[in-house]
């Protein structure tokens, strides 16, 4: 039934009972896109072969990016041509003009059609800018011509998190044709980002059909990232449901999802293999195991029979370990050593069952932060102690964060300086160019520096408060983020040039930094690359073999339990202290520009994720602490 993928023995794949979509897994969305777009290459060729003309239904979104990006790359470099190209994109905002940067006709010219031979005339993307009374008839001519190209060969699809398709969003029929929609709440807030601030992010768009994607004679659907691994659970394990119009895409003949690890995390055969499968036993898999039959179950771990074990698809795990009661106590001791409220080690005690090294007594630290927050939003309890405990902490704030301080906000600002410094000053010229702005415009060089002064100044205020001196502030302003816009410069040597150098002149016995790939703009996971791409270059260097890499998670997600290498607990005291230091960042409070799909704020989110971490470890049996904030260590 299923085309037989080149890409198939590439990515992993194992159809189970469970699943009814064909889909394949890579380790990253940089390979999967490659393998992606090497098929639309082999058919345009194919199709050119034959004089025939290849018409391909397109997406836009981050998902995509990487595909066009190779199939750029591969009509530079490998004469790729685009001539027998006719494209129809899957959809648009509406009302929508193409040159607003906003607009999926812009994204489609910006990362494909400037860049490779296609015909304009054989572009096609809904328009954004036909008059209210005749959206009817352009969706009714835009289906015409597809059929009259003779269909779609190919539908390159994402997925949102409402499980919409194209914008098909839930309640969609599995027969619509191209129309007009209004979007869900949800993916409006997903868009939020790129529109800065969901008020300005279009209430309606035109769509392609769930009918319409269906009768494309082969399609592809793209998805990356631990967010969408719930609704791929539900879309290729769920019943057909228009809750999730995805679900649809189960009746196609020829459809395969390409997923990368993170956003198959959900399949069964990834969250729970157990169930599905004999599993080789690793440590890993031991602990994911055993820590789900425990909160399956509402059972602390020691109480855990072998009864549960061989109900819970784990009964060659029990052969292999003998019996639950070793087990349990193994797993037991595994978790309770993860506890310590010394987080850089404890001088002069036995460390063996540590999560760190009690020398040097005195470490020499530095915490990773990407934006000028994220060290006491996720990490402030441990900072704290750190501080505490004696060791010298430097903090290194990897962006400026300029973009996340709103126009109000800086406002605010100039007129206080306006008020002190006088109509000659920086601030007058401030407060013109916000005055002069309109919306999608980008920021003057000056009002982005002070913006960025904003976010720097709270975060040595916040600094402070912990303790620690201002020299050991550092304001790294990697370049790669500095571009005034949502999106951002792919990261470059300078940027890693200064990780290192900052690396270098601390040479840290341990490092701390942001592993949450979940942030709804991305910098999180470059701001990471930039450190592993450093520790690489770093790592024959003789004080990098002291140095240990701690990673924490960010606003967003925790570590899942059997991850986590060291929890440190806090006090209620210690959680208040953490709270008053997010307070700190006032810019962010209050309605913040980049909310993600999350209404309460950091300090609160920050607070609850803590809370939940020990209610999960005391659930396992562990002793009842207020709050942990969790790290996996990072082995370079
Ligand atoms: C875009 C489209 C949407 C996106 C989906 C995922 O043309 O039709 O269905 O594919 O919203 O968006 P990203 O890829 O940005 O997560």
């Amino acid at each position: 039934m299923y085309k037989k993928l080149e890409y198939k023995e590439a990515g992993k794949f194992e159809e189970t009972r469970f699943e009814k979509i064909h889909n394949v897994v890579f380790d990253n969305s940089n390979i999967a896109s490659i393998a992606v777009a090497q098929e639309i290459a082999d058919l345009i060729r194919t199709k050119q072969a034959e004089y025939k003309k290849c018409v391909l239904g397109l997406a836009t979104g981050s998902s995509p990016i990487k595909v066009y990006e190779e199939l750029v790359r591969m009509h530079q470099e490998e004469e790729l041509s685009f001539k027998n190209v006719v494209t129809f994109n899957l959809d648009e905002y509406y009302p929508m003009t193409k040159e607003n940067t906003q607009s999926y006709w812009y994204f489609m010219h910006e990362h494909l059609f400037n860049h490779v031979d296609i015909l304009p005339e054989n572009i096609n993307v809904p328009s954004g800018e036909v008059k209210a009374d005749e959206v009817h008839q352009f969706c009714i001519d835009y289906e015409l011509k597809i059929k009259e190209a003779g269909g779609l060969d190919f539908q390159l699809l994402g997925i949102g998190r409402t499980g919409h398709i194209g914008f098909n969003e839930p309640g969609s029929h599995y027969n619509s044709g191209t129309r007009n929609i209004t979007l869900d709440h949800i993916t409006r807030i997903d868009a939020a980002t790129a529109f800065l601030g969901i008020e300005h992010v279009p209430r309606v768009a035109i769509t392609m059909g769930i009918g319409t994607i269906r009768k494309a004679k082969r399609i592809v659907l793209l998805a990356w990232g631990v967010n969408k691994a719930e609704v791929l659970q539900e879309t290729i394990e769920g019943e057909i449901t228009a809750d999730v119009p995805a679900t649809y895409l189960q009746r196609h003949e020829n459809v395969t999802f390409v997923l990368d690890e993170g956003a198959s995390n959900d399949l069964t055969r990834v969250k729970t293999p157990w169930l599905v499968k004999n599993c080789i036993w690793t440590d890993d898999l031991m602990a994911k195991a055993v820590v789900w039959l425990s909160s399956k179950l509402n059972k602390s771990i020691l109480k855990l029979t072998d009864k549960d074990y061989n109900y819970h698809g784990m009964s060659s795990l029990l052969v292999e370990q003998g019996s639950a009661y070793q087990m349990n106590i193994n797993m037991f001791n595994k978790l309770q050593h993860t506890i310590t409220g010394w987080p850089g080690g404890k001088p002069n005690a036995d460390d063996t069952n540590r999560p760190e090294r009690n020398t040097p007594a005195k470490k020499r630290v530095i915490i990773f932060s990407p934006h000028p927050d994220d060290d006491v939003i996720s990490m402030g309890g441990t900072f704290d102690r750190l501080v505490e405990q004696g060791h010298e902490v430097h903090v290194a704030y990897q962006t400026s964060g300029n973009i996340a301080v709103s126009d109000e906000e800086a406002l605010k600002f100039a007129e206080v300086s306006l008020a002190l410094n006088g109509e000659e000053s920086s601030a007058a010229q401030i407060i013109k160019d916000l005055g002069a702005k309109k919306e999608y415009d980008l920021d003057s060089s000056t009002v982005r520096n002070l913006k960025g002064l904003i976010r720097r100044k709270e975060s040595v205020a916040a600094t402070r408060y912990v303790g620690i001196p201002d020299e050991q502030v550092h304001f790294l302003d990697l370049p790669f983020y500095e571009t005034g816009r949502v999106k951002k410069d792919k990261l470059s040597d300078k940027d890693v040039k200064i990780m290192c150098d900052i690396i270098g002149e601390i040479k840290p016995h341990q490092i701390y930094a942001a592993g949450d790939l979940a942030d709804p703009h991305g910098t999180h996971k470059v701001c990471l690359d930039s450190l592993f791409l450093a520790l690489e270059k770093l790592k024959s260097k003789s004080y990098m073999d002291d140095c240990w890499v701690w990673l924490y998670r960010g606003a967003w997600h925790e570590w899942d339990i059997h991850d986590v290498e060291m929890a440190v607990p806090m006090s209620p005291d210690q959680v208040l202290k953490k709270k008053q230091a997010i307070f700190y960042h006032q810019s962010q409070k209050d309605g913040v520009m980049f909310q993600g799909d999350d209404s309460r704020e950091f300090w609160m989110r920050a607070e609850d994720r803590n809370k939940e971490t020990a209610k999960k470890y005391n659930s396992l049996g562990m002793a009842d602490y207020a709050a942990f904030e969790a790290f996996k260590r990072y082995h370079f």
